[in-house]
């Protein structure tokens, strides 16, 4: 195989996210490489009583990979922005933590998942969070805006993790903070495996290499205060396992700041 034969077709995965991704939003009951819902969320450690008090539906196309909202800490009056926010589980409890003064902006590239979201927030009557079409590489939202940004399951989607970073950093107010879940590998993946897009849209193509995924962080001039293991995630269908397995594809949880 030639070396362009082995390259990422960005757009290629692009329309493969968008097509897992809708689904995911339309027909979260659906078998997926990895888990969706409820059951999920409360394996990760979101507290049910927590989960009660948001959209069902949200809950039900939850595809978020760990638990952080106890890394993000968000307190009432903050803007906090959700970078890949999909059906809105982790949007709509941030609005809870950010209450009334606060408010909470969820940028996904999604239709379904942003018109799922959006819905949800207007028949629960949640005015304190918006949900905006964009890119995470790109978020549209003004310079040193948000003392929160979150994340879940989403960063290793990007093929240019190395902007996500950039943007997150540009988005936050000195001393704001991101707090995420993400999916990371101990081994380099190799190319069999990073050009796949369709393993990439499964969560686990794009995993990148730990100690380089704490590089890009930091190399966007954010300073990483904790980083945890999610061992209660898993892969569910049999070649995600395989990549797991010999790759040490994992979660993990962190807090950044920016100084
Ligand atoms: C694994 S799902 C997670 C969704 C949500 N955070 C959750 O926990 O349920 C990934 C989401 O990120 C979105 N996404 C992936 N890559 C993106 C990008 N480059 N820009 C914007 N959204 C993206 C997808 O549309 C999808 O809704």
């Amino acid at each position: 195989m030639t070396t362009a034969a082995r390259t990422l077709d960005t757009q290629e995965l692009e329309q493969r996210v968008k097509r897992m991704y809708k689904e995911v939003a339309l027909e979260p009951q659906r078998e997926f490489h990895f888990e969706t819902g409820r059951a999920l969320a409360e394996r990760l450690g979101y507290a049910p009583e927590d989960l009660n008090r948001i959209p069902a539906a949200a809950i039900d196309s939850f595809a978020g990979v760990g638990h952080f909202l106890d890394l993000a800490d968000i307190a009432p009056g903050e803007t906090v922005l959700d970078l890949g926010s999909g059906s809105g589980m982790d949007s709509f409890l941030a609005s809870l933590a950010a209450g009334r003064d606060g408010r909470v902006i969820g940028v996904d590239m999604t239709d379904a998942q942003l018109a799922k979201a959006a819905r949800l927030a207007a028949e629960a009557g949640v005015d304190n969070a918006e949900f905006r079409q964009g890119y995470i590489e790109d978020p549209p939202v003004e310079a040193a805006s948000v003392d929160c940004v979150i994340s879940n399951g989403v960063i290793n989607l990007s093929p240019d993790k190395a902007a996500v970073f950039t943007a997150v950093a540009r988005a936050l107010r000195p001393g704001g903070r991101l707090a995420l879940a993400d999916i990371v590998s101990t081994e380099q993946l190799p190319e069999g495996v990073t050009c796949d897009a369709s393993l990439w849209a499964a969560c686990i193509g794009g995993a990148m290499q730990r100690d380089s995924y704490r590089r890009a962080i930091e190399g966007a001039g954010l300073e990483i205060v904790e980083w945890r293991e999610n061992d209660q995630y898993r892969f569910v269908s049999e070649r995600a396992d395989n990549a797991v397995r010999k790759y040490g594809v994992t979660s993990i949880s962190l807090l950044a700041r920016r100084p």
